[in-house]
């Protein structure tokens, strides 16, 4: 006789397991969750995600507490994963930040945003700018073979306070540069065309300074031996805090180029990382 193995009934709505967790810093985590079968999105976009809230003082019902989150994973990925803040008294960041693999969370798998291959015109090269875990959209898109179809060159930008907060940007990408599946899938050598450009602010690293001002000097290009952004060759995503994406979104427009969105391709959109 056989015994059937029990099956774990999942106890929140739109349940999703996770199988594993990473922490990178004490404010950085990354996860990966099981992925709805039904589930489609384009690399780039966010979901809502979270965890059930505590009970109501009054009548005892939890109700869920949920949170803008991009999707880290490319669409292909049979897994999400999702790159994370832990902020100490975040409401659910204070609790998300201790889920372990065989917990579930909750993920309401209706995928949105302006990050994707569809708000941009065809182009030449495309910058991905990113501070902080604005990094996690341009996670998904690096390992995209779209992002390598549609460009010569691909340039991501990174700036963090501290270099510890570059790490999960710097191992995706040197994970990308080895990767076989990717190979197989995009074509042998696709990673020459990746540039990574991470900088920090606050503590020492390789290059210090913000993107802006290094674009702004001229040493950006100069170290990326690149020319400098024109409309007619470059496409852009950007993906930070508030002030960055203001700055460098009238960068762009300085240089010649229009913000794209959804209905109306253009070349560069813009998504904020958190709201303030
Ligand atoms: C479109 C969109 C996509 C997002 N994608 C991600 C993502 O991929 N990863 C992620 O960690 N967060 C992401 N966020 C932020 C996320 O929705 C939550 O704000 C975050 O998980 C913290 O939740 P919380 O309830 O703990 O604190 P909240 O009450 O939501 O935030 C408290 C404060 O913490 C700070 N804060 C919040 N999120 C961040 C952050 N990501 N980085 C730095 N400071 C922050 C802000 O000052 C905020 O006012 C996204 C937000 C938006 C609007
Ligand atoms: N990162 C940490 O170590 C840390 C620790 C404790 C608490 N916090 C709090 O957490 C919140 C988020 O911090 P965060 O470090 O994740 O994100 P952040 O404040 O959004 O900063 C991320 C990066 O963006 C840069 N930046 C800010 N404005 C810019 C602009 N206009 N143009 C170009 N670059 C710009 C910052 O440079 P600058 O450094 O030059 O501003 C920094 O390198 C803040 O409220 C912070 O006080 C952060």
């Amino acid at each position: 006789m056989t015994e059937a193995t029990p099956v774990k009934m999942p106890t929140l709505p739109d349940a999703q397991t996770v199988t594993e967790v990473k922490h990178w810093t004490d404010r950085l985590f990354s996860f990966r969750v099981t992925r709805p079968a039904s589930l489609r999105f384009r690399s780039g976009e966010f979901v809502m995600i979270g965890l059930m809230g505590d009970p109501d003082p009054k009548t005892g019902k939890q109700k869920p507490l949920l949170r803008a989150y991009s999707i880290a994973s490319p669409s292909w990925d049979e897994e999400l994963e999702f790159y994370s803040i832990k902020v100490q008294d975040g409401p659910l960041t204070s609790k998300l930040q201790h889920i372990q693999p065989g917990d579930e969370i909750i993920l309401r798998p209706k995928p949105v945003g302006t990050l994707v291959h569809d708000a941009l015109l065809p182009g030449k090269r495309i910058w991905f700018f990113a501070t902080g875990t604005g990094f996690a959209p341009f996670a998904s898109l690096l390992r995209d073979p779209q992002t390598y179809e549609d460009y010569d060159e691909v340039i991501i930008t990174h700036t963090c306070r501290e270099a510890g907060e570059l790490e999960y940007g710097r191992e995706l990408i040197d994970d990308i540069r080895q990767d076989e599946l990717l190979a197989e899938l995009i074509g042998d050598g696709f990673h020459e065309k990746l540039k990574y450009y991470p900088t920090t602010t606050r503590e020492e690293s390789a290059k210090i300074g913000r993107i802006t001002d290094l674009i702004r000097s001229g040493e950006a290009y100069e170290d990326l031996g690149v020319n400098p952004i024109n409309p007619a060759d470059d496409r852009a995503m950007i993906c930070g805090n508030l002030a960055f994406n203001l700055e460098l979104k009238a960068m762009l427009e300085e240089f010649g180029l229009e913000e794209g969105a959804n209905s109306k391709p253009a070349q560069y959109v813009v998504e904020k990382a958190f709201l303030d």
